[in-house]
């Protein structure tokens, strides 16, 4: 039987990388995607509570890897070997609120490097390891989505998502004679340690389970309809509750 998961009676698993999965929306996306039987690649810097998951979780792997240093992220793939990746979730971000006078060009380069740069490393990275129809989810944010409300504090941040969501359009073009699909997914407020940065206090309608579960459903199923495109997630902002 083939039903996208899994292929003919020898069970082979499918394959997920995830960026930033130490925690957030990353944690549950790793906790989701082995819940449905895939092989996850875990990357993330501080990967304790990934290895306490792995425990209960054979599939998951956790893998310490900061995704600024080009030769951690060139360790990583190496370590692939032959593997093939059926799903990239470039999920990891960082955000540092501070207003445009104040945000330093080492707060602009930190942000740029892990919400974009990190990304565009990763996927050249992985060039010999995607599976054919392999489908890349780039995680955005309604900040960086064209003609959304903007807040003060999030301009280097939202411009790096920005330009993440762009990227994703322009990859899908450049991919299209393998197969590829490339989407990005621009996402409203979920509770997580990053909401709590940008917005103190605020409590969002959605939990990083919930977020977790509608991308791991986006991931496996929408590669094959939509690709190079841009979508926003979002049911309210931090204005209108
Ligand atoms: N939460 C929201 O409301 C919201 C809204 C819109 C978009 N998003 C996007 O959703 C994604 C997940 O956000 P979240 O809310 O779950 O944030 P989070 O709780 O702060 O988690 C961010 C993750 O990124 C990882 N990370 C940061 N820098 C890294 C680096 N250099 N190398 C490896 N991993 C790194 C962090 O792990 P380590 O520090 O352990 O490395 C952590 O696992 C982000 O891209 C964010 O921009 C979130």
């Amino acid at each position: 039987m083939t039903n996208g998961f899994f292929i003919t009676k020898h069970l082979i698993l499918k394959t997920v990388v995830i960026t930033g999965a130490g925690k957030g929306i990353g944690l549950e996306l790793a906790k989701t995607f082995a819940s449905f039987g895939f092989r996850v690649f875990a990357l993330s810097r501080n990967i304790e509570q990934l290895k306490i998951l792995s425990l209960t979780n054979p599939t998951i792997y956790p893998v310490n890897c900061d995704l600024t240093d080009k030769n951690a992220v060139s360790h990583f793939v190496a370590t692939l070997d032959n593997s093939l990746v059926d799903v990239l979730i470039n999920n990891a971000g960082v955000l540092i609120n501070k207003s445009f006078w104040e945000q330093s060009d080492q707060d602009w380069e930190i942000q740029i490097q892990t919400n974009l740069l990190a990304p565009v490393r990763l996927i050249r990275a992985l060039k010999n390891h995607l599976s054919d129809y392999a489908h890349i989810v780039n995680i955005s944010s309604m900040g960086g989505f064209q003609g959304s409300v903007k807040f003060p504090g999030l301009s280097a941040y939202s411009s790096t998502k920005g330009a993440l969501a762009i990227l994703s359009e322009c990859l899908d073009v450049e991919f299209q004679k393998q197969n590829i699909h490339v989407n990005a997914l621009c996402l409203g407020a979920v509770q997580t340690e990053m909401l709590d940065q940008a917005f103190p206090g605020y409590k969002a309608p959605v939990q990083a389970i919930d977020m977790a579960e509608f991308i791991y459903q986006f991931a496996v199923n929408s590669g094959q309809f939509m690709s190079g495109k841009i979508v926003p997630v979002s049911k309210s902002n931090p204005n209108n509750g």
